[in-house]
């Protein structure tokens, strides 16, 4: 690792996906660089926020299906969570399934193993043993949580970050990792009127305005540039084609920045793309499951059909015509 002009340490892949995502027409970076520690903190107030349904929409969702999955998947399977963050929705499937372990992995082994001491309080007699590991790629699990069967856990309608096509290899590699005869508890969000979900992105309050806007803040920090931050506003825009909420952060006038000694410029309504949130159907959903290797076999949504949870299972690949 090299050093930025403060002495910390620079993260190589940030500053190449940030060179790279600003050297494009439309300019773009990686949404997972949103969450450093601060913007993590954020992203937190934001799940609280009155506009922001997503993650009470679930949390409720997950609180009355619980028993219903229980006996769909049985006891004792290895609880396998796909980035460690749900500290509120974990504990009630565990209370439900009764996992012989759980394996959280997450990308950020600090944050993964201060959310796995703190479970570990309320859950003594549970072996978790968290993976540090980029959960895109395949994860070989350790013997003891090998044998016997998984369930998966991806709430958050985290799926929808990822274009269709990330998302496809995602559920595919998920499948590599659990193994046939898996299941998996996948949240999706759900398609709605823009006027419910434009305010969940652009809430009154701003927090998410600084979530996005904390993406400059870290850029000049970590990697020395010398952005003129107050020249950008977030904006929240839905884009039908595609089926997604995007989140862009726009130069409200013509600037010029440098970042590791390369220079940059946009003109004034020029934006760079920070992060995608696409929003399925039922069947859009089930479809994208099924590319990726996984059946849909039970589904349930909140009354107004504002979240949907998708269990999954990988069943073996039979010849098809
Ligand atoms: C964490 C990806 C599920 O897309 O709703 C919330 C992130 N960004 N507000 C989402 C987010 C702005 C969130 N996910």
């Amino acid at each position: 690792m090299t050093s930025n002009p403060a002495g910390n340490d620079v993260d190589p892949q940030f500053r190449s996906d940030v060179i790279a995502g600003l050297s494009q027409r439309q300019k773009a970076v990686p949404a997972r660089w949103l969450y450093d520690l601060a913007g993590s903190e954020l992203f937190d107030e934001i799940t609280r926020l009155p506009e922001y349904y997503p993650t009470r929409t679930e949390t409720a969702l997950l609180k009355a299906v619980v028993p219903q999955v229980a006996e769909i998947v049985g006891e004792g399977r290895a609880l396998v969570e796909f980035g460690a963050g749900s500290v509120t929705k974990i504990p009630l499937l565990l209370n439900a399934i009764l996992p012989s372990a759980f394996v959280p992995i997450d990308i950020s082994g600090d944050f993964l193993r201060s959310s796995a001491g703190a479970l570990q309080k309320d859950f003594p007699d549970l072996p978790i043993h968290p993976v540090e590991a980029d959960f895109m790629k395949p994860i070989r699990l350790a013997t003891g949580v090998a044998d016997g069967q998984r369930l998966g856990f991806f709430p958050g309608s985290t799926i929808g970050n990822m274009v269709p096509h990330s998302a496809v290899n995602l559920l595919r590699s998920m499948r590599d990792t659990l193994d046939e005869g898996a299941m998996l508890l996948i949240g999706f969000d759900r398609v709605k009127p823009r006027d419910i979900l434009i305010p969940a992105y652009d809430d009154a309050q701003g927090v998410t305005a600084s979530f996005n806007l904390n993406l400059l803040e870290r850029i000049n920090r970590e990697l020395g540039a010398d952005i003129d931050i107050g020249k950008f506003h977030h904006k929240a825009i839905w884009n039908d084609a595609e089926s997604r909420i995007e989140m862009h952060l726009v130069a409200g006038s013509d600037v010029r920045f440098a970042i590791a000694g390369e220079e940059f410029s946009m003109q004034a309504g020029e934006s760079i793309h920070t992060e995608n949130s696409h929003k399925y159907d039922l069947r859009s959903a089930h479809t994208l499951l099924l590319a990726g290797a996984w059946t849909p076999i039970m589904d349930w949504s909140d009354e107004k059909d504002w979240f949907s949870l998708v269990l999954a299972e990988a069943q073996p690949l039979r010849m098809a015509p």
